[in-house]
């Protein structure tokens, strides 16, 4: 077991070592990354606002609002912000949390606790199209709720509105839209979710995690973005990720509750014991500010004329991937609105795609043979992807040939016996990620998806989060 260490290193020892730690890593702003990077392109003097606000704020604590002033000032700021963009009023309240699960936990809490005070002793539902987000799920099993999965339509890629209605009970207490969804980037017909809320008297919340601070400025720009946002009268809660395309660094999001009588649930205080009274509005208590501080002076330094023009260079590289994309043979999956594009093939397997495509991090979607879900690659557009997507389109055009000719053995599922030997077969060992990734991504897919889950659970408690041996 590595030791703690007794003596102080020297600077350059510790860098050293850093830099020996991140040797294998992907470069986030290489350029070369098609998701988990939002910020490439943002213009330089921005980039310098939201470092040094980082910095300067860095030890300043969300903890205590009565402790600095400014950190109370850029939490009420930034709210106001966002719920001007995204259809607010007077009314509107809201949230600062250090990222989108936070933010739907939030919400989710909230719901939840507005259902009980009118409905006691049920276990209260959601009703989540399968494409939501798992963060719901994880809110779901953290808050005591219970999960009932909504079809999408397989062509549109959004939620199935009869399928939902169908599912409609007692203790629905909070049905979900996404605008746009993770997978695929398509937007949920949030309008007739929105008269389905009100009719029923439902909490509609809308995740907007990843379109929040983008689909305003494709609008602008006269793209057919729906009306996904607190505009409409029955959506309740929303929430936004400012480290997505707020591009601010990672720890910012926002969720949006449409008057402060639907946020109660998610204020936590407590004044009896002997401390000093604990009020959150997060689930997180102690937080640096830096992250705050950054987001606020990003969207200052953007204002909503830099935002379009970021806006802008996402939109030119999705409409040139989606119309390069199926000359190659791949199939788009849905009307992709916002910055994401997916597609998948019925021509070729895609698990060994991202192998292919050295140089390039693009990320596979295993979907589930039995749920239906189909293998995809996803890509999150960044504003500087314009600057490399000719190139993209080229090498993928290559490894497309050579996926054509490629056929993949499995080995049969049934060898596998226990969970171990199935972590065996994959080529996993203890600290160091699974030597396979293709057949890996193959096997997620033919797996009954609670085999994947537990195969998944066991590799990560016994194999990847293990203390380091040195
Ligand atoms: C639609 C959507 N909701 C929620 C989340 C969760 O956000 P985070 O990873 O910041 O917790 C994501 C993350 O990609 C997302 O795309």
């Amino acid at each position: 077991m590595k030791a703690f260490p007794d003596k102080p290193l020297s600077k350059q020892d510790i860098y050293e070592i850093a830099k020996t730690y991140s040797r294998n890593d992907n470069e986030p702003l290489s350029g070369r990354m098609w998701g988990h990077i939002y910020s490439l392109g943002l213009p330089e003097d921005v980039i310098e606002v939201s470092m040094t606000l980082y910095n300067q704020f860095i030890n300043k604590t969300m903890l205590d609002f009565t402790v600095y002033p400014s950190v109370l000032r850029f939490e009420n700021d930034i709210i106001a912000m966002a719920s001007s963009l995204l259809g607010g009023n007077e009314e509107t309240v809201g949230n600062f949390t250090f990222g989108g699960t936070e933010s739907i936990m939030v919400a989710t809490k909230s719901a939840r606790d507005y259902f009980l005070k009118r409905h006691s002793s049920v276990i209260p539902e959601i009703l989540l199209p399968v494409t939501a987000h798992p963060a719901f799920n994880k809110a779901s099993d953290y808050l005591g709720m219970k999960v009932t999965p909504v079809k999408i339509d397989p062509e549109r890629t959004t939620v199935d509105l009869e399928d939902l209605k169908s599912k409609l009970k007692e203790n629905t207490a909070m049905i979900v839209a996404s605008a746009p969804n993770y997978p695929f980037g398509t937007i949920d017909d949030v309008k007739a979710l929105s008269e389905i809320a009100q009719d029923k008297k439902l909490w509609l919340h809308v995740d907007s995690c990843i379109g929040g601070f983008l689909l305003p400025f494709l609008r602008d720009l006269g793209e057919p973005i729906p009306p996904f946002d607190l505009s409409l009268e029955g959506v309740t809660s929303i929430s936004a990720d400012l480290h997505k395309y707020g591009y601010a660094p990672r720890g910012a999001s926002v969720v949006l509750f449409r008057n402060s009588s639907y946020r109660e649930g998610s204020i936590f205080v407590m004044s009896r014991w002997p401390g000093y009274p604990i009020v959150n509005t997060s689930v997180l208590s102690t937080r640096s500010a830096g992250p705050l501080a950054a987001a606020w002076g990003i969207i200052h330094g953007l204002g909503k004329d830099g935002y379009r023009k970021l806006a802008n260079r996402i939109l030119n590289t999705r409409i040139k991937l989606t119309n390069e994309l199926p000359k190659m043979g791949y199939r788009i999956l849905g009307k992709p609105l916002g910055g994401i594009v997916s597609f998948t093939s019925e021509e070729f397997n895609l698990a060994e795609l991202p192998t292919l495509m050295k140089g390039w991090f693009i990320q596979y979607q295993p979907g589930s043979r039995i749920l239906g879900f189909p293998k995809s690659i996803h890509l999150t557009i960044a504003p500087g992807h314009d600057k490399v997507v000719d190139e993209f389109l080229r090498d993928l055009e290559r490894a497309t040939i050579e996926l054509r000719g490629k056929r993949l053995t499995l080995p049969p599922l049934q060898d596998f016996n226990d969970l171990q030997s199935i972590a065996r077969a994959l080529g996993i060992e203890e600290g160091k990620l699974p030597s396979n990734p293709t057949l890996i991504n193959e096997l997620m897919h033919e797996m009954p998806p609670e085999l994947v889950e537990n195969v998944l659970k066991l590799v990560i408690n016994e194999y990847v989060f293990r203390p380091s041996r040195s």
